[in-house]
């Protein structure tokens, strides 16, 4: 499979063609990486101060903002640097929200924002257990964020300043990365979803599909074996650069890089052009069961 497309787009806001929006569909609904190399996500002048690990709390890896709220988390910044961190961050996610509006139009009306991210730290330097480390390969499942089978779309930016590329590795297909894993899950234990929820572990009930989605997630970071002799790609998203994923399929990892911005969109399976590549089709037809 051909982990990745590039797309000569210059422009966060102008009209695509037919065939450039068909093609734009297939590949990230197929599982591969939509890569724009010539994408640029232009700072203001003032911005450049955020060019700093400093503007982290020093907890997080990431600073993060709801779009339902005007405040950041994980940011040690207050006052007008708060303020104006904060309309960078706005501005990426309408700019995010633009194009995937423009290239993908069959999304429009069902796609939803959720959070922006903000990774001002180097990857490398991240100290963290297996289930939280992304440098190993994985696909996107939130033990606290239940998604019922949504789709997770990510845009992301890379705005190093000193021209260094983001290195990821990309992984074998979902379904056979799916394959693989599931026969290893249990089913959970009855009542467990419902517990998790009154207890406050997560935001609404587990459904059967987050379970399983959360247990590849973690199994498959877990599995040294697996991390060591999957197949995999390499690649470089430039500085300069943009690209979007569906990161619950595709199976990727962060090597290396700084600097990177990054939306996340919620999509209902239903409004994919091909419904049955998403995780949820994917796990429920291996299950034999509805999942969500
Ligand atoms: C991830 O989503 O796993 C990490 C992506 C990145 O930080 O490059
Ligand atoms: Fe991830």
């Amino acid at each position: 499979m051909q982990p990745m497309l590039s797309l000569p787009i210059t422009d966060w806001r102008a009209p695509h063609q037919g065939p450039a929006q068909a093609q734009a569909v297939e590949t990230l609904e197929r599982g591969a990486v939509l890569y724009l190399p010539a994408l640029r996500f232009e700072l203001e002048p003032d911005e450049q101060q955020f060019l700093t690990p400093d503007c982290l709390d020093g907890r997080r890896k990431n600073i993060s903002l709801d779009p339902r709220k005007n405040r950041l988390q994980g940011t040690r910044l207050t006052g007008p640097q708060h303020e104006a961190l904060l309309r960078m961050m706005r501005r990426f996610g309408e700019h995010a929200l633009t194009l995937v509006e423009q290239l993908l139009p069959s999304y429009r009306t069902a796609i939803t924002q959720a959070r922006v991210s903000y990774r001002p730290a180097e990857v490398d330097d991240r100290r963290l257990s297996p289930r939280k480390d992304d440098r190993k390969l994985h696909v996107d499942a939130f033990a606290s964020r239940p998604n019922h089978g949504h789709r997770i779309l990510r845009v992301f930016s890379n705005i190093n300043p000193e021209g260094r590329a983001r290195h990821w590795r990309i992984g074998e297909p979902f379904e056979e990365c799916a394959r693989r894993f599931l026969p290893m899950i249990r089913p959970p234990l009855a009542g467990v979803h419902i517990l998790l929820a009154l207890l406050g572990v997560t935001r609404g009930r587990r459904s059967d599909y987050d379970h399983y989605m959360l247990q590849m997630h973690d199994r498959m970071k877990m599995d040294e074996t697996y991390q060591h002799d999957a197949p995999r790609h390499e690649v470089n998203f430039a500085a300069g650069s943009s690209w979007i994923v569906f990161s619950d399929q595709t199976l990727h990892a962060a090597l290396s890089g700084q600097y990177l911005l990054e939306q996340t969109l919620h999509l209902p399976v239903t409004a994919m052009r091909t419904p049955g590549h998403s995780p949820l089709r994917v796990l429920e037809r291996i299950a034999g069961r509805t999942l969500a």
